[in-house]
């Protein structure tokens, strides 16, 4: 019998189509990225799903603004938006568009299914709306009378709609979520969810709108289009095929491991999704993971308050890999974090000009003065050799624990701690010292003992900073570079020469400090 691969599905939210992409939107995707990374490494069968979330009266009204019909604004968008993800290195598996045929179909489908079984029904809606952010608010839930999400006003609308029977649910989404505590992550954001939302009771949720027409139309009404929320949700199964004629994706794939949202949408996720999915009896994902925003200046990064850069500008000056490692190393997953240049120079210096960077070119420059580039093994230990071992190569099951709980800076970290002790054993051996004295087994031993661990630091930091894992792994001339070799010591080859090499990070000193 064929083996069958561990299956893992991971999925970013579906972005609005924005002209002003920030390093906030890079965030979510960079993780879910390097999560699904590390899973292939790992040999997991992973499918990555991103995209964009193209309908609704916001994009209606910008392709207005624009003199263009909606789809070529968001044609137009999706081109800036994949070019984005390119320069970051994000390898999806799949973008979808809900602007794709096949989603429409598949949405049409679950909407004209749950209205057959009784789920959706017909009724007037009258209520708040806050068109920016999509979103329907309740009288009680606005801030001094604008939306709490934005704080912007807030439009009242009344018309006939139909309805989805969220209140149906309630019961059963609470004993889900009350028996499956790994459900919504982290535990304060379950909390929320219950005691703000869930347990004051649901209401049914208005699920179409005739006010607009930039949205998918209901096939047996068709002056109504879906709701954008339930469109935009159902991405995660349509593009795996659910309901078309090939569901083979879906059959592999769903449910999904992982949903990563930002702490705003964590609602939609946990409420309406689990609902929606419960009404079309299929299983709910293993988990909802709500991490916190990217803070600038006190406030949210955000296109509608402005306050960003393009994150390509970003990669531009200092490369991917710095713009990747401070997203994942600074920010406690799951909590708010700064973002400002400041601090990823200050983390670029620290961990990668130095601990990384540094470590790796004066070791190669030594290997290259002493023993003009051969790397060679030899059996003259030195007192250190057991301790860096030790610490080398338990970092992998070490990373691993801390990947399980998605504890994603404190991963980095103990990877990072490999070159940290290499840097400690430099210090501790005295290779000038060595080669001053002709001890040249030591010396030699002692540059093995260094690379050895270096290469298999690069391969445990490929999932995050895939160029820079290329790159050491290329220099150092390595071809032992998997996962399956980073708990044991000695497999770097024996006798080879290191590749051309030159510094891969240079410190940053910014001209007003020098
Ligand atoms: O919400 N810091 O799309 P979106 C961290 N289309 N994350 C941030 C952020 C910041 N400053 N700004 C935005 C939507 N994000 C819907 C999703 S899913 C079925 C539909 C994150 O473009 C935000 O939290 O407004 C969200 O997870 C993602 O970017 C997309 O936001
Ligand atoms: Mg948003």
């Amino acid at each position: 019998m064929e083996k069958e691969n561990k299956k893992y599905y991971v999925t970013t939210p579906i972005y609005y189509p924005s002209a002003n992409f920030h390093i906030g939107h890079c965030y979510t995707t960079v993780i879910a990225d390097s999560i699904a990374r590390y899973k292939k490494l790992l040999g997991y069968d992973v499918y990555f799903l991103t995209g964009s979330d193209e309908h609704g009266l916001k994009i209606q009204k910008k392709a207005l603004e624009n003199g263009v019909t909606p789809q070529e604004y968001v044609d137009e968008i999706i081109l800036n938006a994949k070019d984005l993800w390119k320069s970051l290195n994000i390898n999806y598996d799949k973008f979808i568009r809900t602007t794709d045929s096949y989603h429409i179909e598949t949405v049409q489908k679950i909407f004209k299914k749950l209205y057959d079984q009784g789920d959706i029904y017909k009724g007037e809606y009258k209520g708040l709306y806050c068109t920016p952010c999509e979103s329907f608010w309740t009288e009680t839930q606005l801030i001094d009378g604008k939306c709490p999400d934005c704080g912007r006003d807030v439009s009242e609308v009344s018309e006939e709609a139909y309805f989805f029977r969220l209140s149906k649910y309630q019961d059963r989404l609470v004993e889900y979520i009350n028996s499956h505590p790994d459900f919504i992550q982290p535990v304060s954001r379950k909390n929320e969810m219950m005691n703000n939302f869930i347990k004051p009771g649901l209401e049914d949720l208005c699920v179409s709108r005739t006010s607009f027409s930039w949205g998918i139309p209901v096939t047996f009404d068709s002056k109504h289009v879906v709701y954008v929320w339930i469109d935009a949700l159902s991405n995660y199964i349509s593009a795996l095929g659910y309901l078309s004629e090939d569901d083979s994706l879906f059959k592999k794939f769903w449910p999904a491991d992982l949903h990563i949202v930002g702490k705003e949408i964590v609602r939609f996720h946990t409420i309406i999704w689990p609902c929606l999915l419960m009404a079309l009896d299929l299983p709910l994902p293993k988990q909802i993971f709500g991490h916190g925003w990217l803070i600038i200046n006190g406030g949210k990064i955000s296109k509608s308050l402005g306050n960003y850069r393009d994150p390509r500008e970003y990669v531009k000056e200092y490369g991917a890999d710095a713009i990747r490692y401070y997203l994942l190393r600074e920010v406690p997953f799951g909590s708010d974090g700064v973002f400002s240049e400041e601090l990823l120079i200050s983390r670029y210096n620290t961990d990668l000009a130095n601990t990384i960077g540094n470590l790796l070119n004066r070791t190669l420059s030594m290997l290259t003065k002493y023993f003009n580039g051969v790397i060679e093994k030899t059996d003259a230990n030195t007192d250190f050799d057991a301790d860096l071992i030790e610490l080398v190569t338990c970092t992998n099951k070490k990373a691993n624990d801390y990947m399980d709980k998605l504890e994603i800076p404190e991963a980095l970290d103990s990877i990072l701690s490999i070159f940290r002790r290499c840097n400690k054993y430099i210090d501790e051996t005295t290779p000038w010292i060595l080669a001053k004295e002709g001890k040249n087994a030591e010396l030699k031993n002692v540059l093995y003992n260094i690379l050895e661990s270096i290469r298999i630091g690069a391969i445990l930091l490929s999932p995050f900073l895939p160029d820079t894992s290329k790159e050491i792994l290329r220099q150092i001339n390595t071809k032992e570079t998997n996962y399956q070799t980073t708990n044991t010591f000695g497999l770097l080859e024996n006798g080879i020469s290191i590749a051309d090499y030159k510094p891969i990070f240079m410190r940053i000193v910014k001209t007003d400090e020098k």
